[in-house]
């Protein structure tokens, strides 16, 4: 049997440098674990303007369609903020998304315990904290029609529209609950259902998935609600099923819980491919950070998680998940920081690959 293919897309800033050190990893995996990929590299974001004069050629896509799992970087930097709005950096992520249809975005909040005096809480609300929330991230509000900025007697009204299908709810329901069954079987569901008929609709299709899932525990929560207890009591929770809208805020929120920005990986999933594995594309939450580019200040550990959670949601190696995620406990506790780690400015810590070279011999 062929190896699972791997797209790597770096795309621009610290993108490339920690997808460097994501590179090393998986070259890690073939020597010593004998796990093999078949890894391609391209372009995306500016990289691929500066080369094609769009974001994502079209070469590009196709080849996103067909492989196992894509990784990406990050897009964007200051040299592309003039760029017409249609070949932004952006525009090519959001193209991946899109046309692979990626409605289920992922993003953990995991709390190592080393980190846990980074919180903006009190360290035993954190400590040991490892949530997930799954975010419908192909419609809803940010989607629907209509939409616009038009005037009406004399003055300028905005309108976005929340829409739903069931079968969008469903989709999104049943990876939620798929997840839940990997985890601790309990699912919290968030919505705004006592103002919103698309939050009404959402609780019933939620409630009616819930009967193919009879052994995970199903609560529903307004999304308000939930913003609270986020920050209340954030270990009550597992999983977390919301929409896009609301699924942008509290994923941010939560994330933020558990310390830097250069740590939270995430990955978005679409439906399975002809071999049962899902379309899906993994790639760490923060942006391509132009203000510390090319000095080797960044911290590859975002990236790395997420490389790992390819290896448990796409490629069935959740052991050798753990492997990484155990990996990075340990150098955190012996205390190897990056800079965003150290929180002050005057403290120097590893380098971007001295990170990963702690990682390794972890
Ligand atoms: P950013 O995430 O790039 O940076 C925010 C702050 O966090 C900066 O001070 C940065 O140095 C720091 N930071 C981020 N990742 C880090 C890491 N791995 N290690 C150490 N420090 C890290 O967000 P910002 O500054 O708002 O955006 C910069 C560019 O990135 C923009 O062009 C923006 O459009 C793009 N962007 C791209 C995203 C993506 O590709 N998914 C997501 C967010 C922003
Ligand atoms: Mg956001």
């Amino acid at each position: 049997m062929s190896n699972p293919s791997l797209l790597i897309l770096p795309g621009d800033g610290i993108g490339q440098e920690v997808m460097a050190e994501v590179r090393r990893v998986i070259d890690w995996f073939g020597a010593k674990r004998d796990i093999h990929f078949d890894v391609s590299e391209d372009l995306v974001g500016g990289a691929a303007y500066d080369k094609h004069g769009t974001p994502l050629h079209d070469d590009t896509m196709a080849k996103a369609q067909e492989v196992d799992a894509v990784l990406l970087g990050a897009v964007g930097g200051p040299a592309y903020d003039d760029l017409d709005f249609s070949v932004k950096p952006e525009r090519g992520l959001l193209r991946l998304r899109k046309e692979m249809d990626l409605f289920a975005n992922l993003r953990p909040a995991q709390c190592f315990d080393a980190l846990a005096d980074f919180s903006s809480l009190k360290k035993e609300l954190v400590a040991g904290l490892d949530i997930m929330i799954v975010r419908e991230l192909t419609s809803g509000v940010y989607f629907g029609e209509p939409r616009g900025i038009h005037m009406e007697d004399n003055m300028r009204v905005g309108i976005n529209t929340q829409r739903y299908t069931e079968a969008e709810i469903e989709r999104g329901a049943r990876a939620a609950f798929d997840m839940a069954m990997k985890r601790s079987k309990k699912l919290c569901s968030m919505e705004k259902a006592n103002v919103m008929e698309s939050g009404i609709l959402w609780r019933d299709v939620v409630t009616e998935v819930h009967a193919d899932y009879p052994e995970v525990e199903l609560s529903h929560m307004y999304a308000d609600n939930g913003a609270m207890q986020l920050v209340r009591a954030p270990k009550q929770f597992d999983v977390i099923y919301t929409d896009n809208l609301f699924g942008d805020i509290l994923s941010d929120c939560a994330a933020m819980l558990t310390g830097s920005l250069g740590m939270l990986p995430s990955a978005s999933l679409g439906a399975p491919m002809a071999n049962g594995r899902p379309k899906a594309m993994y790639e760490p939450v923060h942006g391509s950070a132009p203000d510390i580019t090319g000095q080797g200040k960044a911290n590859p550990i975002a990236c790395i998680l997420s490389f790992a959670m390819a290896l448990r949601y796409s490629f069935d190696q959740g052991d050798e998940a753990a492997r990484i995620e155990a990996a990075i406990e340990k150098v955190l506790a012996d205390g190897v920081r990056t800079g965003d780690l150290l929180g002050d400015e005057d403290t120097v810590g590893v380098s971007t690959s001295g990170m990963t070279d702690a990682i390794l011999a972890a």
